[in-house]
């Protein structure tokens, strides 16, 4: 369910095997490649890299300090690198690939473009890398040895639930009204939060209790270029203009929460009165935003967690371990990636308080 199988993809894929056995080449064993490599460990003072994507959201600015430190901590040499605001899939590229003469011996990939590191992992493979996919599943490609993420597909089972349930608080009854917003297409996350979602609301919309008024249901219509707040908010402003004017908005779902404070943003700004809309990463406007009464929902994935997982199969591997996984569900079009899958908590005014106990920054704002 939660796969990411692209079938023109892995038919490709089935192809190339083929051919390549005929022409008396093998193919890479995932697990003994991952297995092997770690069995062999690496220096505890060797360089790991670290290449997150533009800074979308809060996590990644926080996940970037994290590493670094971490990282530091435990011994390697961290080399942590941004892909800038524009031309954004080659500067991850490049600093892929500059990582790779340096020497790392993990490189750590917040995919900029999930489909579009082909070169660089099978460069970095070729240089004895081990390399772990962080958040966003690196697609189409052999050379991914691990995944570590929150569950996506739950991140978007839990906003549609969120969605619902804040639509019957509101009103016990439907039909309701309600908008859908998707991610960037090129992220590998985005149509397993849109897919985790519609498990939920497809059901809702074929029964007539949930009604997508503009029509737009496809996931390519839904999409937010480059998870840019603007493009959300232009997106709500069209919408309002073109099916809102003479009836209200009751629900949008939005993946995350910088979208969401710009729908928001756009249904004040038409003088309408908020819908419930959905959220996700729990970013400090978003918390306040819920404390106020405005966003209904956000999803806790502790950025500090998801860096400490990534941390600790560095250290499995250099020991020669080979790191702890807990999931095999995801596809990337090539293989299944073994994961590690830490599970999201659906974050509400109602428990607030109790789900930010521990987060220092986040907690004095529920209080
Ligand atoms: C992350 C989300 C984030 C989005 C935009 C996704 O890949 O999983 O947490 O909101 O990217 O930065």
């Amino acid at each position: 369910m939660r796969k990411i199988t692209v079938r023109a993809t892995a038919i490709t894929a089935v192809a190339a095997v083929a051919l390549m056995a005929l022409s008396g080449c093998s193919t890479r064993d995932p697990d003994s490649a991952a297995g092997g490599t770690a069995e062999a460990g690496f220096p505890a003072d060797s360089v790991v890299g670290v290449a997150l994507p533009s800074k979308t959201s809060e996590n990644w600015v926080l996940a970037g300090g994290l590493f670094e430190d971490g990282l530091s901590e435990a011994g390697f040499e961290a080399d942590v690198q941004y892909a800038g605001a524009s031309t954004t899939v080659k500067d991850q590229q490049d600093q892929i690939s500059a990582m790779v003469t340096n020497g790392a011996k993990v490189i750590i990939i917040g995919a900029q473009d999930g489909g579009q590191l082909g070169t660089q992992v099978k460069d970095a493979h070729d240089a004895g890398a081990i390399v772990i996919a962080y958040d966003r599943l690196i697609l189409n490609t052999d050379n991914v040895d691990y995944y570590v993420a929150f569950d996506n597909f739950n991140v978007g089972e839990l906003q549609g639930q969120a969605l619902l349930d804040g639509l019957a608080a509101v009103r016990p009854e439907g039909p309701y009204n309600i908008e859908l917003f998707s991610g960037n297409s090129a992220d590998a996350n985005a149509p397993v939060f849109f897919n985790g979602a519609m498990s939920v609301l497809q059901p809702k919309i074929d029964d007539g209790t949930l009604v997508v008024a503009s029509g737009q249901t496809d996931i390519k219509q839904t999409a937010t270029a480059d998870w840019k707040a603007e493009n959300a908010q232009s997106r709500m402003d069209s919408l309002l203009t073109s099916t809102y004017g003479d009836q209200e908005i009751d629900g949008v779902l939005s993946p995350n929460d910088m979208l969401a404070r710009a729908i928001i943003t756009s249904v004040k700004a038409a003088g309408k009165p908020i819908p419930v809309v959905t959220g996700q990463d729990s970013e400090v406007e978003s918390v306040k935003s819920i404390m106020a009464g405005e966003q209904y929902s956000t999803i806790n994935k502790d950025t500090r967690l998801l860096v400490a997982q990534a941390i600790d199969m560095v250290k499995a591997l250099q020991v020669g371990d080979t790191p702890e996984t807990n999931d095999d569900s995801y596809d990337n079009g090539n293989k299944i990636v073994p994961a590690y899958l830490i599970p999201p908590v659906i974050v509400t005014k109602a428990n607030a308080a109790e789900a930010y106990a521990n987060d220092p920054k986040l907690a004095p704002l529920t209080e």
